[in-house]
C-alpha cells in the first residue's frame, strides 16, 4: 500500500489472475502472515467460518482475530460439514452476515486431498463462500498446474484461492486469486499488506520466472516427471510395506512406531549415513510412539534416487523393529 509495489507486482498479478481463471490476483509478502491477515479482513463479527479441524495454523491463527462464531468440521466429512453449515446458518440468519468454508487443497501432513467436490457440491443448498489454501497443490494438482481445484474441476467454485510460493515455487510470498472486488477490499483492509513494504523485487522477478515455467511446456515436462517419481516411490514404499497413509499427492509420510529416542537416532541415521533429507514429525503432533518422516518426491530427483530412497528405509525400518536404535546412546542431531 505504501511503497514497494511495481509494474512487476502487478504483472504478477495479472498471470497469477489468469492462470487461476480469476479475475484478479493480489501477491503477499509471505504465505503464513497473509492467510492470517486475509482471514481477519474476510469476515466480521456478523460473519461465521466453517473450516476443517485439519486446516493449517496460518488459517487458525487468523480465526483467532476473528470475532464472530466459528465451527470446525471433522476432517473431509461432508455429514459433518452439512451439521455445521447448519448451524452456522442459524447464526446468520440473526446476524445477516455471510459464512466463509475453510480447507486445503492438499493436507502438507497427509498428502490427503481436501473435498472440494463434495464442498462445492453443497454450495446451492447452503449460501457460502469457500476458501482453500492450496500451498501444497499449487504447480502440481492439476492438468496445467493451476492446482487442486482444477485437479477436481471446480475452479469456478472456489472463491477465494491462496497459494503460498514455499512449495512448488521454491521461493517466499503468496498470493490470492478471487474476485476483483474482492481484492480491492483486501489491498486497502489486509494490515500484512497495508503496514509493511510488498514482496522485495528479486521475489518478484524470481516469482514471475517460476510461474512462467510452471505455465509453459517445460512445466508440463517437470509435473509428468513429478508423478513418475511420485508413483514410483509410493509404490515402491507400499510394496515393501512400509505405511505411507492415504496420500493422493506428492507429499509422502511415512509412517513407524517407536520411541522418542529411536525417531532421534533413526533421523541422525537417515540424514548422516543415508543422506536423505526428510522432516520428522513426533508426539506431541502426532499420538506418542508414531513417528512420521515425511518425504517430498520432486522433479528434479530420479528413478535411482527412488530405488535408493525405498532400500534405504527397508533397512531403517529392520533397524528400528530390531531394537537398534534404543541400544544407541542419543545421537546428536546438531552435527546434521
Ligand atoms: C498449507 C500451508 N499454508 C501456508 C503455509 C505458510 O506459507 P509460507 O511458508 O509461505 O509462509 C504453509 C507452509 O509453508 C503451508 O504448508
Amino acid at each position: 500500500m505504501l511503497s514497494g509495489h511495481t509494474k512487476y507486482h502487478e504483472e504478477f498479478e495479472r498471470q497469477a489472475a489468469e492462470f487461476e481463471k480469476k479475475e484478479a490476483a493480489y501477491l503477499f509478502n509471505f504465505g503464513y502472515q497473509g492467510m492470517v491477515s486475509m482471514v481477519d479482513a474476510l469476515v466480521d463479527r456478523n460473519d461465521v467460518i466453517v473450516y476443517d479441524a485439519e486446516c493449517h495454523a496460518c488459517m487458525l491463527d487468523g480465526m483467532r482475530l476473528h470475532i464472530g462464531k466459528r465451527f470446525p468440521f471433522a476432517h473431509n466429512d461432508m455429514e459433518n460439514l452439512e451439521k455445521k453449515l447448519i448451524n452456522a446458518k442459524k447464526v446468520t440468519d440473526v446476524t445477516g452476515g455471510g459464512i466463509l468454508v475453510m480447507t486445503e487443497g492438499v493436507f502438507g501432513m497427509s498428502g490427503q486431498l481436501g473435498n472440494l467436490k463434495g464442498i462445492t457440491d453443497l454450495k446451492d443448498k447452503y449460501n457460502f463462500r469457500l476458501l482453500i489454501d492450496d500451498a501444497h497443490g499449487f504447480g502440481d494438482m492439476g492438468a496445467t498446474g493451476a492446482g487442486t481445484s482444477e485437479h477436481f474441476g471446480v475452479m469456478d467454485k472456489v472463491d477465494v484461492y491462496f497459494a503460498t510460493f514455499a512449495k512448488s515455487m521454491a521461493g517466499i510470498g503468496a498470493f490470492v486469486a478471487t474476485d476483483k472486488k474482492i481484492v480491492d477490499y483486501l489491498r486497502f483492509n489486509m494490515r500484512s499488506q497495508v503496514y509493511a513494504k510488498s514482496l522485495p523485487m528479486p521475489m518478484t522477478i524470481g516469482a514471475l520466472k517460476r510461474l512462467e515455467i510452471i505455465r509453459s511446456a517445460k512445466g508440463d515436462e517437470l509435473r509428468k516427471k513429478l508423478w513418475t517419481v511420485v508413483h514410483a516411490l509410493q509404490d515402491g514404499l507400499r510394496a515393501d510395506g512400509i505405511e505411507i497413509g492415504s496420500t493422493q499427492a506428492p507429499v509422502t509420510p511415512v509412517v513407524l512406531n517407536g520411541t522418542e529416542k529411536a525417531a532421534v537416532n533413526l533421523t541422525h541415521d537417515i540424514r548422516k549415513n543415508y543422506n536423505i533429507f526428510c522432516s520428522i514429525v513426533i508426539y506431541p503432533v502426532v499420538p506418542k510412539g508414531t513417528i512420521i518422516l515425511r518425504l517430498i518426491p520432486t522433479a528434479i530427483h530420479t528413478l535411482e534416487n527412488v530405488e535408493y530412497t525405498v532400500n534405504a528405509f527397508k533397512e531403517i525400518k529392520k533397524k528400528l523393529a530390531s531394537g537398534y536404535y534404543d541400544e544407541q546412546p542419543f545421537a546428536n542431531l546438531d552435527e546434521i
